[in-house]
């Protein structure tokens, strides 16, 4: 792979965790953020020479700010993955969870997203990658606004991509829809299947990323499942 410079916002553990680690080994300049410093440490330390980090909340004022910083100590970014999200398991319908989550899948993400746009319009060209989810195919009851921020990530890319065409730029979406991945947020998750390590799904993501895929399930047997997901009709999805 050419060196290329690329930014993954949520890196401090997990998908966003081991595709640093794996941009670093493959020669990769890489910005990592996340608001755990402890973890960002430890990340850089696998390659202290190609890994900047920068603390990063994307729920905060400085969102952006944040992103500009680390991105001019990088000497700039070709590739910009939204990898942060939260998905919390809400049975009783509390407003906080639901909040939470539009405010980093949603908010973070939509703020991320239309600076990257712009980012990449005016260098020239650039691939922008934000990790939606399989979820995103329908709604899910035992976190709706999961399900629903992930169907904004992936309707929001696919405006980007026509807006990439109608201004005639080399600007790349890439939507990465993972299923079942064993991370510290699928540790509540009970009744998975067809689960992929952190390094398997950092792999195939790599390899979506090259191919400047539009969509990629990772792993790529998800889909098939969300091909069902999608044909299922209502009545019968209502009781899944
Ligand atoms: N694991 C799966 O099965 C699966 C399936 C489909 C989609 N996904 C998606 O994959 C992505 C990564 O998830 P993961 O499974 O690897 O979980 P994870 O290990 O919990 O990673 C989540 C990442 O998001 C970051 N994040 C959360 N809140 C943030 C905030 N306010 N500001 C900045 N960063 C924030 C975390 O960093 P800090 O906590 O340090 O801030 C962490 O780096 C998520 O978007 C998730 O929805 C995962």
């Amino acid at each position: 792979m050419t060196e290329k410079k690329v930014l993954i916002i949520g890196a401090t553990s997990g998908i966003g965790y081991a595709l640093a680690v794996a941009y670093a080994r493959a020669g990769c300049i890489v910005g990592a953020t996340g608001r755990r410093q402890e973890q960002l440490e430890e990340l850089q330390a696998a390659a202290p020479e190609r890994i900047f980090i920068r603390r990063h909340d994307v729920t905060a004022a400085d969102n952006i700010a944040v992103v500009e910083e680390l991105i001019y100590e990088m000497g700039g970014a070709d590739i910009i993955v939204y990898n942060s999200g939260i998905g919390i398991y809400n049975k009783k319908i509390d407003w906080e969870p639901e909040r939470d989550t539009i405010a980093v899948n949603v908010s973070g993400f939509a703020e991320v997203a239309t600076w990257a746009y712009r980012y990449f319009r005016q260098r020239g060209g650039g691939q922008f990658v934000g990790v939606s989810s399989v979820a995103s195919e329908r709604g899910g009851g035992t976190a709706p606004s999961y399900h629903a921020s992930k169907a904004f990530m992936s309707n929001f890319m696919e405006g980007l991509r026509q807006k990439a065409f109608h201004d005639k730029k080399k600007i790349f979406i890439t939507d990465i829809r993972p299923g079942y991945v064993d991370t510290p947020m699928t540790k509540q998750n009970k009744g998975m299947f067809w689960i992929a390590s952190s390094e398997k799904a950092a792999r195939q993501m790599m390899a979506a990323i090259e191919q400047k895929k539009r969509v990629a399930y990772i792993t790529r047997r998800w889909a098939l499942a969300a091909w069902v997901f999608r044909m299922a009709p209502r009545w019968l999805y209502e009781r899944f």
